[in-house]
């Protein structure tokens, strides 16, 4: 078991599930993950060779095997097994907050209030940067993610005021304009400022 001020301010490389179990016992102030949520597919569209078609170059949407599950029950089975330990290790009062496929992140708000009684405190929308364009003309492009946010019951809730109004959006659209500069991943550009007001006394 790590001592918490060892790892204070560290990076730990390794699969969260076992780092996650050698944390103690509601000894952080907040959970913020982008686990893999199973919105790679194996599917390559083509574009531009069908007058129906959007014109570009074809599209790979497999982000990695790490983002492949077998069936939803497997994916579910183990984002329940991390949050267990996220649960865990989280302080009373404070903010569990996650990315995750909005077909599927109600799953994980059932879940926290179901077992562990927390109360929810609301979604942020995140405006993409640069979302998969659409292949045949028939729906809209996937422009924006969800986070969704939860709070661990027997304790106060940390909110700062002082820093502002804070809307529930997470705009990572400024980077459209400087294509040039962008990072290989759309949210790896952003410091996650929007929830630093959850942190401070
Ligand atoms: C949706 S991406 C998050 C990207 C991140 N927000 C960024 O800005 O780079 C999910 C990440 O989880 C990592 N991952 C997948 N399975 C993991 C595991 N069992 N333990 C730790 N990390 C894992 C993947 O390598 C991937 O980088």
């Amino acid at each position: 078991m790590y001592k918490i001020d060892e790892i204070r301010n560290k990076i730990l490389c390794g699969d969260a599930l076992s780092e996650l179990k050698k944390i103690p016992d509601e000894s952080v102030d907040m959970i913020l993950t982008d686990p893999p949520y199973g919105i790679s597919s194996e599917v390559k569209i083509t574009r531009g060779r069908n007058k129906m078609k959007f014109k570009g170059p074809d599209i790979i949407l497999k982000f990695g095997e790490w983002d492949i599950f077998e069936n939803l029950e497997n994916q579910m089975e183990w984002t329940f097994r991390w949050i267990d330990e996220c649960v865990r290790i989280l302080k009373k009062g404070r903010i569990f907050a996650t990315w995750f496929d909005r077909d599927k992140i109600n799953f994980i708000s059932h879940y926290l209030q179901k077992k562990y009684q927390f109360k929810t405190k609301g979604y942020f929308a995140h405006l993409k940067s640069n979302p998969v364009p659409q292949a045949r003309k028939v729906k809209w492009m996937n422009a924006w993610e969800i986070i969704g946010l939860w709070q661990k019951p027997g304790g106060k809730l940390v909110y700062n005021y002082q820093l502002g109004q804070q809307e529930r959006l997470y705009d990572c659209t400024n980077s459209r304009r400087k294509r040039k500069a962008r990072s290989s991943h759309p949210k790896a550009r952003k410091n996650y400022r929007s929830f630093h007001f959850l942190l401070d006394e």
